[in-house]
């Protein structure tokens, strides 16, 4: 890491400290530009990298043989090719099911190691935040090109665009009752259109991020899992088929973006 961006570090938090308000977009221009050339995601990036290289777990094995879609051991460009039907599994998997997959049957994890600490906190950082942080880099500059043609992805995508559209709960919110029109906000934030491809694209390219205001990376299930929140739904568990339905259906929208993750967000 650069000691400009250990310098911009700390100035970023003098500034946090004075900002009273830092929702606006104008703040979040200002994060921006002063951390135009150094992401505090690098850290999470590098972690990553030597957690998929170290041999771990009850086999001493590292990650480097899992097969992530495109053949074992390649890591570039697979995760713009996710969610994908696994023939190994017979089922479509995100990137986050299939790490699990692989932490179990490559260095012989069980279910429960395998999950644990999804999201890091102070003190406890998530090994799954960090290798997410590293393969989604590794799919930097690259077009996202997700299949449907297999039938299970077909039906992976039908299932996630029910539940975007699926309305329910307390507020009879969907997804959709939050992000398919413009200019919607809440407070001061302004709440995409997710029914907009190019607003689609630029989300979904920018997942996970380095999130300013919580001092972590953090993977599109914790965004989902935000906005289940916000919707008043039940959060889904880690890892489960209605996180790779729906971010298979988001993702889908935003095919032919260029992922420039992870990205910086508030
Ligand atoms: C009650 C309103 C609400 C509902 C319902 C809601 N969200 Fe959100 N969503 C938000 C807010 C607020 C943000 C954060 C906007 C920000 O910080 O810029 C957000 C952000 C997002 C983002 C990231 C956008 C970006 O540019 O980074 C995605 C993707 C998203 N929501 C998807 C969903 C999905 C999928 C659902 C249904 C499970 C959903 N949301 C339901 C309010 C909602």
């Amino acid at each position: 890491m650069s000691v400009c961006l250990m310098l911009t570090l700390s100035a970023l938090s003098s500034v946090q400290a004075q900002t009273a308000n830092p929702s606006s977009s104008d703040e979040i221009a200002k994060y921006r530009q002063m951390l135009a050339d150094g992401n505090p995601a690098e850290l999470w990036e590098m972690r990553g990298q030597e957690l998929w290289q170290k041999k771990l777990g009850p086999n001493q094995q590292s990650l480097e043989q899992c097969d992530l879609g495109k053949g074992p051991g390649v890591t570039k460009g697979a995760y713009a090719e996710l969610p994908r039907y696994f023939k190994d599994t017979n089922k479509v998997m995100d990137l986050e099911q299939r790490l699990m997959h692989c932490r179990i049957n490559l260095q012989g994890l069980t279910p429960e190691q395998a999950r644990k600490t999804p999201f890091g906190s102070a003190g406890n950082p998530s090994d799954i935040e960090a290798l997410v942080a590293f393969l989604t880099a590794e799919s930097r500059g690259m077009k996202l090109a997700i299949s449907t043609k297999h039938p299970a992805e077909k039906q992976a995508y039908e299932i996630g665009k029910k539940i975007f559209y699926y309305r329910a709960g307390s507020h009879d919110f969907s997804c959709a009752s939050c992000h398919s029109s413009d200019g919607q906000r809440i407070r001061l934030q302004d709440l995409p259109n997710l029914n907009n491809k190019t607003n689609a694209q630029a989300a979904y390219s920018t997942w996970p991020a380095y999130r300013v205001s919580q001092g972590e990376v953090r993977s599109m299930q914790h965004r989902l899992n935000d906005c289940f929140r916000q919707q008043r739904f039940p959060v889904p568990d880690y890892a489960s088929d209605t996180i790779t339905a729906l971010t298979m259906f988001l993702a889908k929208f935003a095919d032919g973006a260029v992922m420039n993750a992870p990205a910086l967000k508030r």
